[in-house]
């Protein structure tokens, strides 16, 4: 399944591959991939594979002899993804709804998209239920917003000069801070080896003002929450104050994020 394209979302593909990954994402593949179970010649599925990061590092530990599998229900990722890996089979499709037979899969892995799902607990049977027997799931969430102070700083800033929807729309991403809610629904849906890690990466932005920058223009705007460029201009201005202590001596920013993986098995 591939579906249509518009223009604006395959920019947006491309805008997340070019931006986010590398300031926030691509830090954690290594370490999820360890704790996976991906060997040479595994079968994997990346579930809200985005524009394919986690996928791609799969690919180099499955090899050619492995299978690589991205699902996504934004067109935009999927073909971003494509653009970047055409040697891997990008798929559009929900989490809750996995288009594979039971059983496809030796190891299934997902980084940052559970937050997004509609229905978690029916996302994770599908992982489960596409999982063969003895197959793996690793899964990447970030800690709560009071885990990473360096987005607490900007719901702060963003519930005082634009609205608390706002703040509100940026705190989505750390909504399951508690790894205790995660392993009961792992539980429940049958997993067993249920064990949770807790890991540090540091993001890395071009500056600070792009930080602020990249939820005022992408992410405030899925939620129609439109600013006029003067308002963005005046809002980065703000943002000196408290985001400078992130800017390094070059003037990039760094800062550390904070998220949990948890791994499961499938029964035998
Ligand atoms: C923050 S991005 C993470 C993407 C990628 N895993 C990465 O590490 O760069 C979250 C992704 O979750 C996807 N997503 C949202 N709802 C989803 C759903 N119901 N099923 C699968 N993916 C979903 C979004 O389209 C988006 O690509």
């Amino acid at each position: 399944m591939t579906g249509t394209v518009t223009q604006e979302e395959l920019q947006a593909g491309r805008d997340y591959e070019s931006l986010f990954v590398p300031a926030l994402f691509s830090q954690w593949t290594g370490h999820l991939l360890q704790k996976s179970g991906v060997t040479a010649g595994s079968s994997v599925l990346d579930v809200a594979c985005g524009s394919g990061v986690l996928a791609r590092a799969a690919l180099q530990k499955s090899g050619t002899s492995g299978r690589v599998v991205g699902v996504d229900p934004a067109p935009g990722m999927i073909a971003a993804a494509r653009e970047v890996e055409p040697h891997i089979e990008w798929i559009l499709g929900s989490a809750e709804d996995l288009p594979f037979a039971d059983g496809s899969f030796d190891c299934v892995i997902s980084q940052f998209g559970i937050m997004f799902f509609q229905d978690r607990l029916k996302a994770l049977q599908e992982m489960f239920r596409v999982a063969r027997a003895g197959g793996h799931l690793a899964i990447a969430i970030w800690h709560s917003i009071d885990q990473n102070p360096a987005y607490k700083d900007i719901v702060a800033l963003l519930d005082q000069y634009v609205s608390s929807k706002a703040g509100d729309a940026v705190k989505i991403p750390f909504c399951l801070g508690h790894p205790e809610d995660v392993e009961g629904w792992l539980a429940q849906v049958g997993y067993e080896n249920i064990a949770v890690e807790t890991r540090t990466e540091q993001a890395s932005f071009p500056n600070t003002r792009t930080m602020v920058e990249v939820e005022l223009r992408g992410w405030l705007p899925l939620f129609d929450i439109h600013l006029t460029d003067e308002k963005i201009a005046d809002i980065l201005m703000k943002s000196d104050a408290t985001l400078s202590k992130y800017a390094s001596p070059t003037g990039e920013a760094v800062f550390p994020t904070s998220a949990y993986i948890i791994t499961a098995r499938k029964p035998d």
